[in-house]
Formats: C-alpha cells, structure tokens, sequence
C-alpha cells in the first residue's frame, strides 16, 4: 500500500486523489489519507503530490513510520474524497516544514 506522510499536513493540495484509479484517499480538515485496504499499489498517486508526501509503505522515511498505522486508522473515519480541490491557503508557506504530525486535525 502507499502511505501519506507528515508533508501533507497543513498543505493538502490534493492532486494526489485525481489520478486514483480506486477512489481509496479520505479527507480530514488538513491532511489525506490512503486507505491500505483499497490501495491497489498502482504508485500513480505518488508523482502527483507536489510537497512529496506519498511513499510506497516500504520506503516510509525512519522518522515516519508512524504514518503507516495513522493513515489506516484515520481511514476509517474520514470521508472518501474523489475530485480535486483549492489547496490549503498556507500550503505553500508550510509546504517542507518539518514534523506538522503536532498540527494534525482529528
Ligand atoms: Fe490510489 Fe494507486 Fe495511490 Fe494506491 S498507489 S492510493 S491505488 S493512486
Ligand atoms: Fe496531500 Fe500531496 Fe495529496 S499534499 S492531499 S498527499 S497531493
């Protein structure tokens, strides 16, 4: 499965769920998740994403790995999103600052 890390949070620019042949990203009020059950490992999505965030589950960063165990729990929850949207308004002043996991939104 793919997996969205911490870069995502606070920039959501959502490029990521157009090119999702199985509709599997959900949304929270600033990051996205891939569900792992959907997630067909296509590997389209992870070009898309300008700030980087998406990683194969195997090529998680160290520092990162939590994100694994986060994008299937939030999955659960969040509301499937399938078309893409305005980024969020900072996303460019956030985009590659460091450990926002602190910023996430429930
Ligand atoms: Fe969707 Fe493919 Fe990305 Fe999985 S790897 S989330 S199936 S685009
Ligand atoms: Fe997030 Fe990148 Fe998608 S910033 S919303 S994973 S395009």
């Amino acid at each position: 499965t793919f997996v969205v890390t911490d870069n995502c949070i606070k920039c959501k620019y959502t490029d990521c769920v157009e090119v999702c042949p199985v509709d599997c990203f959900y949304e929270g009020p600033n990051f996205l998740v891939i569900h792992p059950d959907e997630c067909i490992d296509c590997a389209l999505c992870e070009p898309e994403c300008p700030a980087q965030a998406i990683f194969s589950e195997d090529e998680v960063p160290d520092d990162m790995q939590e994100f694994i165990e986060l994008n299937a729990e939030l999955a659960q929850s969040w509301s499937n999103i399938t078309e893409k949207k305005d980024a969020l308004p900072d996303a460019e002043d956030w985009d590659g600052v460091e450990n926002k996991i602190k910023y996430l939104e429930r």
